[in-house]
């Protein structure tokens, strides 16, 4: 099949490659000219695993291609993908101007000799966009065309969105006439995966209810790390037993700085907005982003209780991304540890294997930050190592390296990466969350 998918970013760029693929012909569109350049070029604006191997692939088959004209697209794509950003505004609701105005501009350059088109909706937006798009499009597009609309959520994650958009959990799409929905099962045909089949309002609704519970259960265990906390208990061994429960499931049970990235914040807000715009205050989800922020909070507190003033103190910090395995560094913890540790006079050293372009360029860290070459310099006469990101080689550390290179060996784990047990019997003092701190060296509990 011809598709096109207008906003050629994390998701667009991803979803565009994996398509091609699979054997559809892709034209991404992006409004951003430095970016398409590049694309253009060869070069990839992201780091994701498995990308550039994929573009490079398919675009030296003929099957992707970039452009920054939206009519290209339109004329090319018998189904328009729309992957544009909706981020959140001051009071939590979604910008929606993007995709109102790629509506605009797709209708504008629908003609009714195209024939039918299917414009999906791929954004995470709020329930009853898909009307508004469709609204927007009959308004603005010539007499004659013939379009239907579908909303198709997106749920790969960052840092593994290749394999999650090629072999995913599941795919879901919704629209509301039978020629949309035909043309968006064959689009999905060449996948091995479930598909369920909605109308739009469901499908738009499954994204929020998706990332809210998925963020709730982020909040519940961070939670659950502060009565272990006062209790003793360890939250390691409790998430394991809770999730040990098939009903439950291991996974987002991971106690530590909470979430983050260009997703979860903003979804949750927008569910809580578009929740109370129908009628329903959300409470349960405004607790989950009071935890959330506490959680940061909290940590800040361990170590000011642990280096007394940050003022001149030298902290080396491990990871800036949102999370393991990509560049982004929107929304992330360990940036706004960075800043907040910056505010209080620390003089930070920092590495991160893959985040530390992106955190230069949009991490607003200011010159008071140092770049570290790798990640054990990082550590040289440290007072203190903050390990803000889960990456691998955090938890694989040489540790007698780390204790040599540190002024004091002190660490503050807000990933729960390394093992108590293990920290003390090297002789570091290590503070991780919801697990009690081992003396160092004896290996017994202090506090
Ligand atoms: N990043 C994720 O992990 C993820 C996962 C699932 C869903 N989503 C959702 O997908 C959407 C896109 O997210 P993203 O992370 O890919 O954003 P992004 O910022 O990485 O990419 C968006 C792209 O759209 C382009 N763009 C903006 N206006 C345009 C226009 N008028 N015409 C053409 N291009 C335009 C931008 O230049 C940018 O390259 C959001 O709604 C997001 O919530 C994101």
């Amino acid at each position: 099949m011809k598709l096109s998918i207008i906003g050629t970013g994390y998701v667009g760029l991803t979803t565009g490659a994996c398509f091609a693929e699979v054997g559809h012909e892709v034209t991404c569109v992006d409004n951003n000219q430095e970016k398409v350049q590049m694309l253009l070029d060869g070069k990839i604006p992201i780091y994701e695993p498995g990308l550039a191997e994929l573009v490079t692939r398919n675009v030296n088959a003929g099957r992707l291609k970039f452009t920054t004209s939206t009519a290209e697209g339109v004329r090319d794509g018998e189904v328009i993908f729309i992957a544009v950003p909706t981020p959140p505004q001051a009071d939590g609701s979604v910008d929606l101007s993007f995709i109102e105005r790629v509506a605009r501009e797709i209708a504008e350059s629908l003609k009714p000799e195209y024939g039918y088109r299917v414009i999906v909706d791929k954004s995470t937006v709020p329930v009853k966009t898909g009307q508004k798009v469709s609204d927007t499009v009959r308004r603005y597009a010539p007499a004659g065309v013939q379009f239907g609309v579908a909303s198709n959520p997106e749920f790969l994650r960052e840092g593994c969105a290749v394999d999650d958009l090629l072999h995913p959990d599941r795919i879901v799409f919704g629209a509301n006439d039978e020629q949309a929905l035909d043309l968006m099962r064959r689009c999905y045909d060449p996948f091995v995966a479930p598909i369920l089949v909605t109308d739009i309002e469901s499908a738009e609704l499954i994204k929020h209810a998706a990332n809210s519970f998925l963020a709730l259960k982020i909040s519940y265990i961070n939670a659950v790390a502060r009565i272990c906390e006062k209790s003793g208990a360890d939250i390691e061994k409790v998430a394991e037993g809770i999730g040990m429960d098939k009903r439950i499931g291991r996974s987002f049970l991971n106690a530590g700085l909470g979430y983050g990235g260009s997703c979860f914040p903003k979804d949750i807000k927008a569910f809580i907005a578009i929740s109370e715009s129908l009628g329903y205050p959300f409470d349960l989800l405004k607790q989950v982003e009071d935890i959330n922020a506490s959680q940061l909070e909290l940590f800040l507190d361990k170590i000011r209780e642990n280096l007394w003033v940050l003022q001149e103190k030298k902290i080396a910090l491990w990871g800036l991304t949102f999370k393991q395995n990509t560049d982004d560094v929107r929304e992330s913890v360990a940036i706004k540890l960075a800043q907040r540790m910056i505010a209080e006079g620390a003089a930070i050293t920092t590495w991160d294997p893959r985040g530390m372009d992106t955190a230069k360029r949009f991490g607003n860290l200011g010159d008071k930050i140092t770049y570290a070459d790798d990640m054990y310099s990082c550590l040289d006469g440290a007072d203190a190592l903050v390990i803000g990101t889960e990456w691998p080689e955090f938890t694989n550390a040489d540790l007698s390296e780390l204790k040599a290179r540190m002024h004091s060996p002190l660490v503050f784990d807000g990933r729960n990466l390394l093992d108590p047990q293990t920290m003390a019997n090297q002789g570091i003092e290590y503070h991780s969350v919801g697990r009690a701190t081992l003396a160092p060296e004896q290996g017994s509990p202090s506090a």
